[in-house]
């Protein structure tokens, strides 16, 4: 296990993760006016207990009203927020907090840009006498203005098989636009798929592109390694989500040169995620043991280094 202080600096290439143990919420403000994405799973209600402080659902919204200004204050004017969140169900019924949680902050000036559902290709086994396993989880995007920076090229994904064999029939009324055949108002014209090769997936982030392996050896390229969207595995962390899903949000949300945040660090699957994408990032978690793994994982999974070690290196290179 790495010896944790308050800030480790992590390096891989030219890219950098800083871990910090402390709260995000005083942690922030060294960051005002700096961050491209805010990407992030926060304590679900009541989950978790043993792990780390529970949030009653009913305090839910007020709890998370104060991460409101650190968040806000932080980003750049283009910058967005994405929160990964689940609703849960108490006395039989489900809990609203997450909706009045979301209507607060907007309350409050952020902008609702879309709901992604991350879709759990294999969501926890059970009998449940009024309601079916849970497959799914919300993914808000919120940000500063109506128009933050995004970039769907980054996310597109293989147009499929379907081409091939819609394009090799196609017929006269798919060559202009054409009113579909039960009147519904939607047109189609398949034509303007021809030549194409790709396609924007939808805002339900699925369990359809390579796995882990192949994500880590497509680092780099534009398009397919959205969303096998499967759970994390448990590393050290009761609620780990799968690198997939930062890493998407990463490609669509935060330039090049640009700073992710994950104020709700764990155990550090954001931090993977930016620096495979060659993305600058800081992880702030307010749990040392969660840091301590957050630094394991990045230089075992992630491939990073930790600065005094990359220091050490180069004295004994240069004594050589
Ligand atoms: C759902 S977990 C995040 C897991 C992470 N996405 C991963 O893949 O490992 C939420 C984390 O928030 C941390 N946390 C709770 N309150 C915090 C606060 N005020 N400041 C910083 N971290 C906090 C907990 O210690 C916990 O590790």
């Amino acid at each position: 296990m790495s010896v944790l202080t308050a800030r480790t600096t992590l390096r891989k290439s030219e890219t950098t993760c800083t871990i910090i143990h402390g709260d995000s919420r005083t942690e922030l403000a060294e960051f005002v006016g700096q961050v491209d994405l805010i990407v992030t799973s926060p304590p679900y209600a009541d989950a978790r207990r043993k792990h780390y402080d529970g949030v009653h659902p009913d305090e839910y919204v007020d709890w998370f009203l104060s991460f409101h200004e650190p968040y806000f204050n932080a980003l750049k004017p283009t910058g967005s927020l994405i929160i990964n969140i689940k609703d849960k169900v108490v006395d039989g019924v489900r809990h609203r907090f997450v909706w009045h949680t979301i209507e607060a902050l907007c309350e409050r000036g952020w902008f609702a840009i879309e709901d992604y559902l991350w879709h759990k290709t294999n969501p926890m086994p059970g009998f449940w006498p009024t309601r079916l396993r849970d497959g799914w989880e919300y993914c808000f995007h919120l940000a500063k203005s109506k128009r933050p920076y995004f970039n769907s090229d980054a996310v597109r994904k293989p147009i499929g098989d379907w081409v091939d064999t819609r394009l090799n029939k196609l017929g006269q009324n798919d060559l202009s636009r054409h009113n579909s055949v039960n009147d519904s108002g939607f047109g189609r014209d398949i034509s303007k798929w021809v030549g194409r090769d790709t396609v924007l997936p939808s805002n339900v982030i699925s369990s359809e592109a390579p796995d882990e392996e192949e994500f880590t050896r497509a680092e780099g390229t534009p398009s397919n390694v959205i969303s096998r969207a499967l759970v994390g595995k448990n590393k050290g962390h009761p609620a780990v989500f799968p690198v997939e899903l930062p890493a998407f949000f990463i490609k669509l949300l935060c330039p090049e040169d640009g700073l992710v945040v994950d104020p709700f660090g764990g155990s550090g699957t954001t931090g993977i995620a930016a620096l495979s994408l060659g993305r600058n990032c800081v992880l702030i978690d307010n749990n040392a043991q969660y840091c301590g793994e957050a630094i394991r994982r990045l230089c075992d999974e992630g491939g990073a280094e930790k600065e005094e070690d990359i220091i050490q290196q180069s004295l004994y290179e240069i004594k050589q």
